[in-house]
């Protein structure tokens, strides 16, 4: 069964209403590969406007949720009030909430289960630091990072899309190459085909994020287990519309 491509789009905490604005003109005026299943994620501020304004084919995703129903949580964001707005992705375990929010991977597995048991799509970060790279455990923290979020959510991954975001990577301007990539993205299919099933494995998308532009997206996509991107800075500019359709 083929995957659809996804790209994804992390504003992280930037911009502006008119800024903002802008990047969803762009998105609304451009050519995009219908075969591209395209998700961009504001700034929570920036959530309804965007719905509001962006073309219904583009999803929209916040960068985080509570994993608690309503209620006494000052300052979180509800799971059911982003579907009462429509919003139907969240990204979570992102490596600067792992680092410097300092989410556990148990805080981030039970955001997780929270947000798919209550119908919203979740893009699930994992990914190494430079020191882990280079002492050879590269492999080991992702496998420990799935393993985690295994033991809260089972055998059910048919909501979540996993991204692979090499920490050295992310906002560097240091690109994983196609065969740092590629290497990680076939390992994590084969965990999943191990400890899950062969049809999650096969099924489920697993995008690389960290450095990812218009320039070195096509190279990457033609790996066998990139199925598409989250994308940081440069989902900021005209130019993201080049990544979505980097495979035509
Ligand atoms: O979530 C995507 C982000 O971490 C990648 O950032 O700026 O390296 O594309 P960037």
């Amino acid at each position: 069964m083929a995957r659809k491509f996804f790209v994804g789009g992390n504003f992280k905490m930037n911009g502006t209403i008119e800024s903002i604005k802008a990047i969803v003109k762009n998105l609304n005026e451009a050519k995009l590969d219908s075969n591209v299943e395209t998700v961009i994620a504001p700034p929570s501020l920036y959530l309804l406007l965007v719905r509001d304004q962006l073309r219904p084919e583009i999803e929209v995703a916040a960068q985080n949720v509570y994993d608690q129903p309503n209620g006494a949580f000052t300052g979180e964001i509800s799971v059911s009030q982003l579907k009462d707005s429509n919003i139907t992705w969240t990204i979570l375990g992102h490596s600067e909430r792992r680092t410097i929010l300092r989410e556990s991977d148990e805080v981030v597995s039970n955001k997780t289960k929270y947000a798919v048991d209550n119908g919203v799509g979740v893009i699930w970060c994992c990914g190494e630091s430079l020191e882990e790279r280079e002492a050879g455990k590269t492999i080991d923290v992702i496998t420990n990072q799935l393993a985690a979020l295994k033991a809260k959510i089972g055998n059910d991954w048919s909501k979540i899309v996993i991204a692979y975001e090499p920490i050295w990577a992310i906002g560097t301007g240091k690109v994983a190459t196609t065969e740092q990539a590629q290497e990680v993205h076939a390992a994590i299919r084969s965990w999943l085909k191990t400890n899950v099933n062969d049809q999650t494995a096969e099924a489920t998308r697993i995008l690389y994020g960290g450095s990812v532009n218009e320039k070195n997206c096509k190279d990457l996509s033609k790996q066998p287990d990139i199925d598409g991107f989250l994308v940081g800075g440069a989902s900021l500019k005209p130019a993201f519309v080049d990544i979505i359709n980097c495979n035509q």
